[in-house]
């Protein structure tokens, strides 16, 4: 490991999981743990849940879990050691790095002079449209815009200059080293490749920030009808486009407050909004909206209303973005706007309360899309066989089964067609849409020889989680043998573990988690560790005891018929069945182990 593992546990021992969940995900205490929605999987009842005793979080949807790192690393999509030194920074917890793989600490390096070189270019563009006269009809633009200079100085509003040198001279003054610059995404070298110029010339200029406030792009706008109309800076190792809402950084707080969030298109359609006191807005910058920002807005509210255009692109696009915003679950309304307004010229024109109005009553997302389909096809009996047809593949979309049947059943009756109808067609577009991903009809077991054979079992986690709940045990598990015995390879590696682990340590599972390599272990440990155990110890002991015999006498049965069978397949000088015995005897193993 390349940071100390007594570091780790300094900065776990800081760092307070209920705190830095709180961050992004809404908790509410219920017993012991805290419970909220999970923000790694769709869901509309909160299953992910954090216990501060044991300082770890596990989602009991989709079992993600592990503790304060592993939080940070999934939910923001770093690596170990750049989650690391998030929370190290955040408790002022200094981190020896010489240590480090000289290629991670270079891509963190250049991280952080990305980040740095942005701040800088962001005051000198700022600075530009604050006082320098070549700014003049930037400030004009903004002021015929309605943009205040509060809301200037709160987003850090620019100007960048007329010039192909501006960044470039000043990337100079700063001894800025070329792979950086180029990097930055703020220049582009010359087509005759000597030097570069500056990729932003004459436009408005838009920081955007990352949640954690650093600068991570820009976007820029003409002032008058030029083309392109806005450019936004390329995908950088600090911008993700897919990651990143504009004006979340500020309006998180606010978002959390609503329980909504409103996602517009633009940089203006934000400004405005903001400044007009809905200050619960996030805009997508024109791209397509991606599952992360989902799953990432979904930490905040868990509403979200949907913005529009009432043009043709802007149906096509609330569109597009509903299948995501359904398949993550995400209570979602569409508000499109009446014709010729966007968001930023209708609370411009109408004010605040008219926006907040219509946002009160924006339709779910199946009433605007049974509207859609109602005007184009009309209600004649073909009509509605075509809005059926047009609407099965978003109700065949819907994970969540009882909400997708309440769903079906307002379809039926809105068109009047027999229910069960409606789920005849649903079900053909499950089997002909999308390869059979999931079905319709829950868990459809194959009771097959086969398939009882290769289950797991789930008596190797329920010991691992003894010995988790209760480590007094852990002596004379070991004793057993038992370990040796276990089917799956991934599971006895990880009870060695535990069983190496030393038992007087304050935090027992996280001192356990704190060994583990990989996040998929340690979200692992997170889901045991939380598992329900007897109440007493004697009883953990008595429940121990009774787990470990089975293993062993089932080990042993599993070892003789199979051992039968080869010796059968020797015999009879049957290379092939024995090579395909051998295969299946790795096969059980490799499944134990991946689940
Ligand atoms: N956009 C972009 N590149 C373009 C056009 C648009 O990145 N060439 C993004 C911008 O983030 C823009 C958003 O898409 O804010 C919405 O675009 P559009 O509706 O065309 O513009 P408005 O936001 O209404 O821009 P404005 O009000 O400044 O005319
Ligand atoms: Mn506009």
């Amino acid at each position: 490991m390349l940071i100390p593992e007594n570091k780790i546990s300094e900065i776990l021992n800081a760092s307070d999981i209920v705190d830095i969940v709180s961050e992004s995900v809404i908790l509410k205490k219920s017993g012991q743990n805290f419970f909220g929605l999970c923000p790694f999987h769709s869901e509309k009842t909160p299953s992910f849940s954090v216990n501060p005793a044991k300082q770890i979080f596990y989602c009991f949807g989709c079992s993600a879990g592990g503790n304060a790192i592993s939080f940070v690393m999934k939910y923001h999509g770093l690596s170990f050691l750049e989650a690391v030194k998030m929370l190290a920074r955040k408790h002022n917890i200094v981190i020896e790095t010489r240590q480090m793989d000289p290629a991670k600490r270079a891509e963190i390096a250049l991280k952080e002079s990305l980040f740095n070189l942005n701040k800088n270019i962001m005051a000198y563009y700022a600075g530009l449209l604050r006082q320098d006269s070549s700014a003049d009809g930037a400030r004009q633009y903004l002021a015929k815009r309605g943009i205040t200079r509060a809301t200037m100085d709160q987003f850090h509003l620019g100007y960048a200059p007329d010039q192909w040198q501006g960044v470039v001279d000043f990337f100079k003054k700063q001894r800025i080293v070329r792979k950086t610059a180029l990097q930055s995404g703020l220049v582009l070298p010359r087509k005759q490749n000597n030097g570069f110029y500056d990729r932003f010339r004459n436009r408005i200029m838009f920081p955007i920030f990352d949640i954690n406030m650093q600068v991570a792009g820009f976007g820029g706008r003409v002032m008058d009808d030029q083309m392109p109309k806005y450019l936004n800076s390329p995908e950088t190792p600090v911008y993700s486009k897919s990651r990143i809402l504009y004006g979340l950084h500020a309006a998180k707080q606010y978002c959390r407050k609503a329980g909504t969030v409103h996602i517009v298109e633009g940089y203006f359609d934000f400004l405005s909004l903001f400044q007009n006191g809905i200050k619960n807005t996030v805009a997508s910058l024109g791209t397509a909206l991606t599952s992360e920002h989902i799953r990432i807005l979904k930490g905040y509210a868990p509403t979200v209303v949907l913005v529009f255009d009432s043009d043709a692109a802007g149906i096509n696009a609330a569109r597009r973005s509903i299948k995501l915003f359904m398949k993550e679950g995400v209570d979602t309304r569409i508000l499109v706007l009446p014709r010729g307004d966007d968001p930023d010229a209708f609370v411009v024109n109408h004010g605040p309360d008219a926006f907040l109005d219509l946002a009160g009553k924006a339709e779910s997302v199946m009433q605007f899309l049974l509207k859609v389909a109602m005007d184009t096809h009309g209600l004649s009996v073909e009509g509605r066989i075509r809005i059926l047809d047009e609407m099965k593949p978003h109700l065949a979309d819907i994970q969540d089964s009882a909400l997708r049947s309440l769903h079906v059943k307002e379809l039926a009756e809105t068109l009047n067609i027999d229910e069960r109808a409606v789920l005849e067609k649903i079900k053909e577009q499950v089997v002909h849409g999308h390869q059979g991903r999931y079905s319709l009809s829950g868990s459809s077991e194959d009771p097959s020889d086969e398939n009882r054979f290769l289950s797991s079992d789930p008596r190797e986690k329920q010991l691992l989680s003894l010995m988790l709940l209760c480590p007094d045990i852990i002596p004379e598990v070991v004793d057993s043998g038992v370990m040796d015995c276990f089917y799956s390879q991934r599971l006895c590696s990880i009870a060695k573990i535990i069983a190496n682990a030393d038992p007087l340590e304050a935090s027992f599972v996280n001192h356990v988690m704190a060994k583990m390599q990989h996040d998929k272990d340690r979200q692992l440990i997170a889901s045991l560790a939380m598992a329900q155990g007897p109440d007493k110890d004697t009883d953990m002991r008595k429940t121990a005891i009774s787990i470990i015999n089975r293993i062993i006498r089932i080990k042993k049965r599993k070892e003789n018929i199979l051992t039968t069978k080869i010796i059968h397949a020797e015999k009879g000088c049957d290379a092939d069945v024995m090579e395909l015995l051998k295969m299946k005897q790795q096969e059980i193993r490799q499944l134990h182990d991946g689940q």
